[in-house]
């Protein structure tokens, strides 16, 4: 490449990663805070880029990657800010010769971090708790006062023991919780080991499971994983934790879930129809709902974006980008 490489940044990122990228390149960047791209700003921007940086919130598919493909100059990289990257159409990006990566393993912690506030906040009522002392209800300490599940001792469900699942698994421990997972396979003895993990079928942890807690990526094959049939088979006193993706999750049957008392509540940080929200959700007093904040740590955040950036600069160098996840 003899000209400055030409890079486009979807949206506002952490301070830190743009001088990663001035210093190799002319950097053309979304500045306004919060302001997210429509696909038509998008295919109107990203077509005569080298490389692309973006967020799970651009829609990244076929029909843009030829676009892009075609301009010149043509798109090399595909930089996503996420350890998820459902939003990339990966086998249009590969069939065009455009590398795609991702920023696994920097934010499992706080991921889990987050899935684990969810659980202790769904279970022992904390949102609508404060939303009473908030309004002035709290007139003096009661027996029945806000009783919630108690966590520790109790079983957790986790479906996709991967890298965050493992992690929500260590702190599990901490509450002497016992911890069934679900995995495609099972993990070698040492890891089960590792995070006192016991291997369980999905009907049989979703049945025996007080909490169960979702961390699959997002594919057709994970789609509506947890439906109709699954919430049926989990415990009345049960609570969903999601820090997934939304459409794992089939979100009409959730909120019919709840509603009947099939399952006790549901602590959610995405949505199936993201950012949008079933509205019966927003009404119920047995779901703690965040929206899609279980990296949002200053720090995490920062390593995501340079990250995301350090991909680029690999693939500039003429070195393959340390997070490809295509050939
Ligand atoms: C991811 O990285 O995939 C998360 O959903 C956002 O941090």
């Amino acid at each position: 490449m003899s000209e400055r490489p030409k890079i486009l940044v979807t949206q506002k990122i952490p301070a830190d990663a743009y001088s990663l990228l001035h210093a190799i390149g002319e950097v053309e960047a979304n500045m306004d805070e919060g302001v997210i791209w429509s696909p038509e700003e998008l295919s109107r921007r990203a077509p005569g880029h080298d490389y692309l940086l973006c967020l799970l919130t651009d829609t990244i598919d076929a029909r843009l990657l030829g676009a892009c493909a075609s301009a010149s100059p043509r798109l090399k990289l595909v930089a996503n800010m996420a350890v998820g990257y459902n939003n990339i159409d990966v086998e249009a990006a590969t069939r065009q010769q455009i590398a795609v990566s991702n920023t696994p393993g920097i934010l499992s912690d706080t991921t889990a971090d987050l899935a684990f506030a969810l659980l202790l906040a769904t279970a022992r009522r904390l949102p609508e708790a404060e939303r009473f002392l908030r309004a002035g209800k709290f007139t003096g300490w009661g027996p029945l006062l806000f009783c919630g599940a108690e966590v520790h001792g109790s079983t957790l469900g986790i479906i996709g023991a991967g890298r965050i699942g493992q992690l929500m698994a260590k702190r599990a421990s901490g509450f002497d919780m016992r911890v069934l997972y679900y995995n495609t396979k099972c993990l070698p003895a040492d890891i089960e080991d590792a995070y006192q993990l016991t291997y369980g079928g999905l009907d049989e942890l979703l049945s025996q499971s007080d909490f169960v807690s979702l961390h699959v990526p997002y594919a057709s094959s994970t789609h509506h994983l947890i439906g109709e049939r699954e919430l049926a088979l989990m415990k009345p006193s049960a609570i969903l934790v999601n820090t997934a993706r939304g459409p794992v999750v089939d979100e009409k049957a959730l909120v019919r879930a709840l509603q009947s008392g099939q399952i006790a509540g549901a602590g959610l940080d995405v949505f199936e129809h993201e950012p949008a929200v079933e509205p019966e959700l927003l009404s119920m007093e047995n779901v703690v709902l965040v929206p899609h904040i279980a990296s949002a740590s200053l720090k995490t955040r920062a390593r995501m974006a340079t990250m995301a950036a350090e991909n680029i600069v690999a693939h500039v160098q003429g070195q393959r980008p340390p997070n490809q996840v295509n050939r």
